[in-house]
Parts: C-alpha cells; structure tokens; sequence
C-alpha cells in the first residue's frame, strides 16, 4: 500500500477551526473510500489549549452537519513543516505565525492558505469565530465544506 498523503490543518488555538476542517476532510475522504490514502491531522500555532477537545460550540455545529470532532489539540512543530505534505492555514496570521517554524524556508511552497480551495465562496480567510455567535461556526462549516472538495480534488490528482 503507498504511503498515505499528509495534510495538516492549522489555526491559531487547534479548538476550532482546524479541528472542524480535520473532520469535514475526514467525512468526505470516508465518503469516496480514500481513508487509507490520505491522513489527516491538525495543529494549533498557540499551545494554551494543548490537550482539549474543540470547543462545544464548534462540535455541536460540526455534528449537526454529521461531522465528528473528536481530535486532541496540540501545538504545531518545525517538523511538521517536514512530515506533511501539505500545510493548509486558516488565516493570514497563521500564515505568518507558520513561517516561523519554516526556519531553512525550504517548505513555502506546502505551506497555503486554505481558502484557496474554496470554489463557492470569494472569503481569503477563514474567520475565527472564537469570540462571536452563532453564525460564526455556520460560516466556518459552510467555508470548510465547499474549501475541502478542492483540496480533496487536489490532493486526487496527485495519488498514484
Ligand atoms: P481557532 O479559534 O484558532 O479556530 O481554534 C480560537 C480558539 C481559541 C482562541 C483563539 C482562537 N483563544 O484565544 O483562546
């Protein structure tokens, strides 16, 4: 069996946005049978909450969409830069904030801002929504969904 496809989903705290982005991708890759071909994971670029379920709001929301969130967060390491294949961010500080562990800049090219996936949708970020309502989490789901068709279309092309 070929070695599975490495992706990584990163935000600012790993309880939100990267964690429902893990399961979204996890539900459609479960859904076309490529389970064994591409691994998911996801990272914070902050470690305040290292070691937490996402946050209620986000898992409620996610399940109501039949999204499981059940990942552990932890803070992202310069070796991740190496490990993975690709490094999707949510927002432009991460962006920078990644950059950071990218001390050689050899990965720049892995490391991409998620809404470039997105075919639906024109955001460039994908809004926190630690701080707000509701809607947020809708906005988040509705971004995440339509951006991980193209990234799962992407990564697609590439497997063997
Ligand atoms: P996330 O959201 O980056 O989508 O996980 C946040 C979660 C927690 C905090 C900020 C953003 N915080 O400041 O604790």
């Amino acid at each position: 069996m070929a070695t599975p496809y490495r992706l990584l989903f990163v935000c600012l705290g790993n309880i939100c946005r990267s964690p429902a982005a893990e399961g979204v991708m996890r539900s459609l890759v479960e859904t076309k049978g490529l389970t064994d071909r591409i691994s998911i994971r996801s990272a914070g670029t902050g470690g305040w909450h290292a070691g937490k379920l996402p946050d209620q709001r986000m898992r409620t929301a996610a399940q109501n969409r039949g999204h499981d969130l059940s990942s552990r967060a932890r803070q992202i390491t310069e070796n991740d830069l190496r490990d993975y294949d690709l490094v999707l961010v949510m927002d432009q500080l991460n962006l920078r904030d990644v950059r950071t562990y990218d001390s050689g800049s050899q990965f720049g090219a892995k490391i991409r801002l998620f809404c470039e996936f997105c075919t639906e949708h024109q955001e460039s970020e994908v809004p926190d929504p630690y701080y707000g309502g509701e809607q947020g989490f809708e906005l988040v789901l509705d971004l995440l969904e339509d951006g991980c068709r193209g990234v799962l279309a992407h990564i697609s092309s590439t497997l063997a």
